[in-house]
């Protein structure tokens, strides 16, 4: 494409509309960083881009949430609403919109597109929305229909007590919720009954829809490129031959989507059908389009290059040059890949050009993000700490790929990346020449001669190269690569040293010339590098004195003669400390939280001093059971860097991976101050298996061991690891 025709380009581009009953979760942040690199390269290449997000407000677990905090529904999202920008400005997301599913233009235009699927004539094959009546569980205390999710009972299989309505987690049966004994409404306790109600399906098995999402998403996009990813495009596939049932049963491809929840429901009412109310995932993409019209309704898009004056949001979205892009997670795919295409392009409408789906996040190694509890690496607490939104930028970056596979956040790695190639290989290039420039040559560049320009002649030549990688979302490699570039220039000053030439008579001309090329050489780095990092960029625009940098100012050098400011820090190290205190687990003593002393206190030493009179309240035997003691093994044991009062142990108990491998467990114990690691190796004890894994500044604590300490530990102190008697098996469970 010529620059010409890159710059006829109109994008509109979303993330996925996060739920609006919590904070966001570094996994949000993610994805806000991954679409924001991609859109501030479009827009450094002369794209139009409409970039807009939005809160998912609607859905039962949103509008129960808000009745437990006390306020309305709408009250409730508002107010998560007042938190986003804190965020969203924080680490530079350049949203141009955000705006909410509950909005005005949200209601108007998911009724409308209802309609549309509803209403279409015989000749285009008919109505796509059809009514059944299915039985489902009602709450008769709350006067509710009860989502699978607020349904638990008895395992129809193991009897295991307490499971949720789909599935167990004892033997991992999969069910009906109307198969568990027992049923009961974890709303208000009370047992459901089986009653009827007319629910709306969006025809997905017809074979209109069939056939034109098998050519959606198994074909080439409107650039002529392959439509999904194709890790992506393969699960879709399989979609389409095979399906499972809520009851684990299987049938053939896609069945029919039920879009409708009766009231009381916090959503969009459904046309012509009092009390009943859309699912939310039918309106939740609908709040693509809503944010981009309130965004054109306020006059938004500025600087709009094609037909600027005309452009309403109807015409842009029917345009047929505007290509729309939505950035999704893996855990969403059929709502972008089937649901939502079909929606649009029956209705009328034009459907996606294309879905970029991610994997997930993970920080330290732990487990996947939940959706509504954020945990491991809090953003704003990174923001607070004063740590630079660009090193998580430009960390992100480094690992992200076009593929859809998950990512780790490891604190260590962070620390390297940023420490050693952005600021060691990078952002030194322009110290390690800035202050000669100012002391011998009043910031004015000189000529490069034949030895330096090979180097610049080579890091311009990458700017195709660098339009393609971010194009096709490959950052991890435009990483890669622009630190090679650097390489490349750092062993070009380390040959020349400048600050050798600097004390040699006769090699002013000589310095000059080197310095020049750093300062050229670090121009177009942090070309190539601006869409990751926009406010370093911006600060070495002004560094340098030249206008806001576009793709297109690779192609070209500031040339002798051009004069610069002087150089001022551009970018701080990770320092160790703000890791420690980014992971540090708030009011949590080490040792009190991971041993059980204060489980039992009371069979400690057998001096009355010892003993915590206090006694625990009278729990039943299924309290007791609850508790998954296990003999553990202590396979090994080592003290751990940083901490005086923690061991790490690695546990046997029993357990095998998938592979059928031994697995052994993780778990840090406070009790360091009275075992060394020899002490511990070999011996048995006592673990708590069913403890919720717990995030600590050193790893992940897969359970914790059972010791006795003495009320009061300051006047007897010593902790005491649980040993069972000879012939205890590690596995073997404590009852
Ligand atoms: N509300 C729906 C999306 C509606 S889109 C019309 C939803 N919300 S969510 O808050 O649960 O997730 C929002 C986005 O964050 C999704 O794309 C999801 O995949 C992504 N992520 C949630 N946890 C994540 C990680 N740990 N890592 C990366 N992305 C993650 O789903
Ligand atoms: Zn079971």
């Amino acid at each position: 494409m010529t620059a010409n025709q890159m710059a006829s380009r109109q994008l509109f581009v979303t993330t996925a509309l996060p739920y609006a009953n919590g904070k966001f979760h570094i996994g949000h942040i993610m994805e806000y960083i991954q679409a924001d690199i991609w859109v501030r390269f479009q827009r450094m290449q002369g794209n139009e881009v409409n970039f807009v997000g939005a809160d998912d407000t609607h859905g039962a677990p949103i509008m129960i949430a808000a009745e437990k905090a006390g306020k309305t529904p709408q009250q409730f999202v508002a107010d998560i609403a007042a938190g986003r920008k804190q965020y969203l400005d924080g680490f530079h997301i350049s949203f141009d919109n955000w705006h909410s599913t509950d909005a005005p233009e949200n209601h108007e235009l998911a009724r409308q597109i209802y309609k549309d699927l509803r209403d279409l004539p015989a000749e285009k094959g008919g109505s796509l929305i059809e009514t059944k009546t299915i039985e489902q569980f009602f709450d008769p205390e709350k006067n509710m229909f009860l989502p699978d999710r607020y349904i638990k009972g008895e395992c129809p299989k193991c009897h295991t007590k307490d499971q949720y309505g789909d599935n167990c987690e004892n033997c991992g049966a999969v069910y009906a919720p109307t198969d568990l004994i027992n049923p009961f409404s974890t709303l208000s306790g009370a047992r459901p009954e089986l009653k009827n109600s007319e629910h709306f399906f969006f025809k997905l098995s017809d074979p209109r829809c069939v056939k034109y999402l098998e050519d959606w998403t198994q074909g080439v996009d409107e650039n002529g490129k392959p439509r999904l990813q194709p890790e992506v495009a393969n699960k879709v596939k399989e979609w389409f031959s095979v399906r499972t049932n809520p009851d684990g049963t299987t049938s053939e491809g896609l069945g029919d989507w039920d879009i409708s929840r009766d009231a009381p429901y916090f959503g969009i009412e459904i046309p012509d059908a009092p009390g009943k109310y859309f699912y939310v995932w039918l309106d939740a993409p609908v709040g693509y389009l809503a944010s981009l019209k309130n965004w054109f309704d306020k006059g938004g898009p500025k600087n709009r290059k094609i037909n600027p004056d005309t452009r309403s949001f109807d015409e842009y979205m029917a345009a047929a040059d505007t290509e729309q892009y939505h950035f999704i997670g893996k855990d969403i795919v059929t709502f972008h890949t089937l649901f939502w295409p079909a929606m649009l392009h029956f209705s009328g409408r034009k459907a996606p050009t294309n879905v970029f789906v991610h994997g997930f996040l993970t920080v330290n190694n732990g487990e996947k993000m939940s959706k509504s509890r954020g945990t491991g690496l809090d953003p704003l607490k990174y923001l607070s700490l004063g740590m630079n939104p660009e090193w998580l930028r430009y960390y992100l970056a480094a690992k992200l790929s076009a593929r859809n596979e998950d990512i780790d956040f490891n604190a260590d790695d962070f620390m390297a990346r940023v420490n050693s190639d952005l600021i060691g290989k990078f952002v030194n290039i322009a110290s390690r020449a800035a202050g000669f420039l100012a002391k011998k040559f009043d910031n004015k560049l000189g000529v490069i001669s034949e030895d330096g320009q090979p180097v610049i002649n080579l890091i311009s030549s990458q700017k195709d190269n660098m339009q393609l990688l971010y194009e096709n979302r490959d950052f991890g490699r435009a990483m890669r690569e622009t630190m090679l570039m650097a390489d490349v220039v750092n062993a070009y000053v380390d040959a020349n040293k400048p600050w050798e030439l600097t004390k040699k008579e006769g090699m002013e001309a000589r310095l000059h010339d080197v310095c020049t090329v750093c300062i050229e050489a670090f121009r177009l780095l942090t070309i190539y590098l601006k869409p990751v990092l926009p406010q370093l960029a911006a600060g070495v625009e002004q560094f340098l004195k030249t206008t806001p940098f576009t793709i297109q100012d690779a192609a070209a050098q500031l040339g002798a003669g051009h004069v610069i400011g002087d150089y001022v820090h551009l970018m701080q190290r990770v320092d160790v400390k703000q890791l420690d205190a980014l992971f540090e687990v708030p009011n949590m003593p080490e040792a009190s939280a991971l041993t059980a002393q204060a489980a039992i206190k009371s069979v400690a030493k057998n001096t009355p001093k010892a003993v915590d009179d206090a006694r625990s309240e009278i729990i039943t035997i299924d309290d007791f059971a609850k508790i998954d003691l296990r003999i553990a093994k202590i396979v090994n044991c080592e003290a751990v860097e940083g901490s005086t009062k923690l061991l790490r142990l690695t546990l046997d108990v029993g357990e095998v991976d998938d592979a059928g491998q031994p697995k052994t467990r993780n778990v840090f114990s406070g009790i360091a101050s009275s075992y060394a690691p020899v002490d511990l190796i070999g011996k048995h004890t006592v673990m708590v298996a069913n403890l919720a894994p717990r995030k600590m500044k050193f790893g992940m604590s897969e359970g914790m061991v059972l010791a006795a300490s003495a009320a009061d530990e300051k006047a007897q102190p010593g902790i005491y690891v649980l040993e069972p008697m000879a012939g205890a098996l590690p596995g073997m469970r404590v009852k």
